[in-house]
């Protein structure tokens, strides 16, 4: 059996494609509580007090959609033999493996999903210093879920491919998907299109939570749905939307998983299940339809040979 191409250590960042990237920019910065790193006309990058150079990448575009994934692996050495493993799995690489000669700088290499997703790995990105602020802000991205067309292949791909556990599923419509000792980083949500559902932003406890959206409320953004807390990985939840449209959420209080105890489990779809404090009730007609999104054949739309490529 082919060995995963690479040991991930976590999300590092992620790239989102938005229809109003200027707006957005705004918002994560001056409400959301991310801090700005480099701003342009075609975008802007945004830290949180982690040390992730940034951790939200906003790129223009005239439809909203999922622009890339990057994941930290430990050295560049690590990077050519996830691109060797990949070469020898037929998966198509779009970019490196090399220095990326990006704004975050390091040595990365990209490839395709089933479903078109764009996924880096990269190693040796500048490190900043951790922020300290009295304010309550996120630390970083701690996990993004996806909709999927399959969620079995898509499962069989990041645990087969990209090395990810399985911590749990929600019937056979979700399932979580972990890189280290978080529930989960990634999570596939079962759909009738492929699309970014939502992205979570790590809160350092349950009090920041709270002030958070206590700040976005002062601003007149109400949650869409929350604040609750979840069943499967037991974190707190408080779903918002952006001035695109794309889904961000607070989150704080994921479990951790201790590798060779944990069991994998099949939650039922209850809500005192998805919704342990009762606070939240359950989803809106709303929220639901910003997290279905609208359909992102991502790297497939300017690139059709691929999605034949990723497919062999
Ligand atoms: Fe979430």
């Amino acid at each position: 059996m082919n060995q995963p191409i690479a040991n991930l250590r976590k999300v590092r960042s992620v790239e989102l494609r938005t229809t109003a990237a200027a707006d957005s920019a705004d918002f994560y910065e001056n409400v959301w509580g991310l801090s700005t790193v480099e701003r342009g006309e075609e975008g802007a990058w945004l830290r949180g007090t982690g040390e992730e150079h940034h951790v939200l990448q906003l790129t223009a575009a005239d439809q909203n959609g999922l622009g890339r994934i990057t994941f930290a692996v430990s050295t560049p050495a690590d990077v050519d033999e996830a691109a060797r493993r990949l070469a020898e799995r037929d998966i198509p690489i779009v970019a490196g493996p090399g220095p990326t000669g990006e704004i975050a700088a390091g040595y990365g290499v990209s490839f395709v999903d089933l479903e078109g997703r764009v996924v880096q790995l990269l190693a040796d990105a500048y490190a900043v210093a951790a922020m300290h602020r009295a304010d309550a802000v996120p630390v970083g991205v701690t996990h993004i879920v996806l909709n999927t067309v399959d969620i079995d292949a898509a499962v069989a791909f990041y645990t087969d491919v990209l090395g990810m556990r399985v911590s749990d599923w929600s019937e056979h419509q979700m399932a979580f998907l972990r890189c280290n000792s978080d529930h989960h980083s990634i999570a596939f949500n079962q759909a009738g299109w492929t699309a970014i559902n939502h992205v979570a932003y790590e809160m350092p406890s349950v009090d920041h939570f709270m002030r958070g959206i206590g700040r976005l409320r002062h601003h007149g953004v109400l949650p869409m749905w929350g604040p609750g807390r979840h069943g499967p990985g037991d974190n707190t939840f408080s779903y918002f939307a952006d001035p695109g449209g794309l889904v961000c959420e607070y989150t704080s209080g994921i479990a951790q998983v201790e590798e060779d105890r944990w069991l994998c489990r099949v939650w039922r779809r209850v809500p005192e299940l998805s919704d342990t404090w009762g606070t939240a009730g359950p989803p809106s007609a709303e929220v639901r339809s910003h997290m279905a999104g609208v359909p992102d054949d991502g790297a497939f739309a300017h690139r059709p040979d691929l999605r034949e490529l990723a497919h062999r």
